[in-house]
């Protein structure tokens, strides 16, 4: 069914592409999704990580259950506050209302998320905490942001109080483009315009103090919203380390790039590998070496242990 890793090499245990009796949807640059009747989903997060926009060869073992798991961790939070897509991230409970999936429990396990499809807004919904990225790259030229000013004299990383709502289109290939508030309102009309915008503060600033009091910063995070009938409901992973900017609180100072919390030794490495002439940036990456792998799967981890102050069952990463 899944393309496992085969043993000793670095990913072991890891999914490449899972492949499932249900009718595929997509595959993204993580995820597959698969519809489930006419109304519903299962988003499964496999171990594919990209870095730099390329999808690296190797998978990243526990990646996919850490995101599916720390969405699920937040969206349990927000249960009553925000209505979510979450049915379900418990791969026992997946299985016994699709029991046609009983033979892949395993390779489910941790990664899966039934959720209730929606009608996807065409615009990532990001706030900014903190500057950085695209959006610092911009103020650095131009003093702005999606072309409209920001104060003067601000430096890299530096808080942004109040956050920014800073909305971007969905590219199909390539960079997201940051667009004027004025230009969601164009594209969706006021009303859901503004409650993007509500929510998607609402839910930065919930996951900005969970997430300080235990030393990390969000520094920048991407929603999702689908309509479904007639309710706006925050759809796709939430506050997970490929959709979001973590920098550890601890070392945190203005005026310079912070070390990013779970790609950091992917990026260093593939870096190197840049630096000395032996790949141009392009796809296919090179291949990684078993300990960058293992440090990136770490990192993930960390993410998720310091997030919810547990540890990640390790029966859901295998
Ligand atoms: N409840 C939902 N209803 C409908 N679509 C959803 C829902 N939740 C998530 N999605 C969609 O599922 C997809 C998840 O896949 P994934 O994030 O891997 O790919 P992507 O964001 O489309 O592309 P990529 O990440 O490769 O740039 C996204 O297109 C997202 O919009
Ligand atoms: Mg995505």
């Amino acid at each position: 069914m899944t393309h496992p890793v085969p043993a000793g090499a670095p990913g072991a245990g890891a999914m490449v592409t899972s492949a499932l009796p249900l009718p595929l949807v997509r595959r993204g640059k993580v995820r597959d999704v698969y519809a489930v009747g006419d109304d519903r989903l299962l988003v499964v997060a496999s171990d594919r990580v990209s870095a730099f926009d390329v999808v690296l060869a190797e998978p990243v073992p526990a990646k996919g259950a850490v995101l599916t798991q720390l969405t699920a961790w937040w969206l349990r939070q927000l249960d009553g506050r925000v209505p979510h897509h979450m049915v379900s991230a418990d791969a026992t409970e997946i299985v016994a209302q699709l029991p046609e999936l009983a033979p892949h429990a395993r390779a489910l396990a941790g990664r899966a998320m039934l959720c209730l499809r929606a009608e996807v807004f065409p615009v990532e919904c990001v706030v900014r905490g903190y500057l950085t990225g695209s959006a610092w790259k911009e103020y650095r030229h131009a003093g702005t942001l999606a072309g409209e000013p920001l104060p003067g004299g601000l430096r890299e990383s530096e808080r942004l109080d109040p956050p920014l709502f800073s909305p971007a289109t969905k590219a199909e290939t390539g960079h997201d483009e940051n667009i004027p508030r004025a230009a969601v309102v164009e594209r969706l009309g006021s009303v859901a315009a503004a409650e993007l915008e509500r929510l998607s503060r609402e839910v930065y600033a919930f996951g900005r103090d969970v997430a300080a009091a235990r030393g990390i910063l969000v520094a920048d995070t991407k929603f999702e919203f689908g309509r479904r009938a007639g309710q706006l409901l925050l759809i796709d992973e939430v506050l997970t380390p490929d959709s979001s900017r973590f920098w550890p609180a601890a070392g945190y100072a203005p005026g310079r790039p912070q070390p990013s919390f779970d790609k950091q030794p992917l990026r260093d490495w593939l870096e190197g590998e840049r630096a000395a002439g032996r790949w141009n940036g392009d796809a296919p990456a090179p291949p990684l070496p078993a300990e960058v792998v293992q440090a990136t799967s770490a990192r993930y981890l960390d993410a998720y242990r310091r997030l919810t102050g547990s540890e990640l069952d390790v029966a859901l990463t295998r």
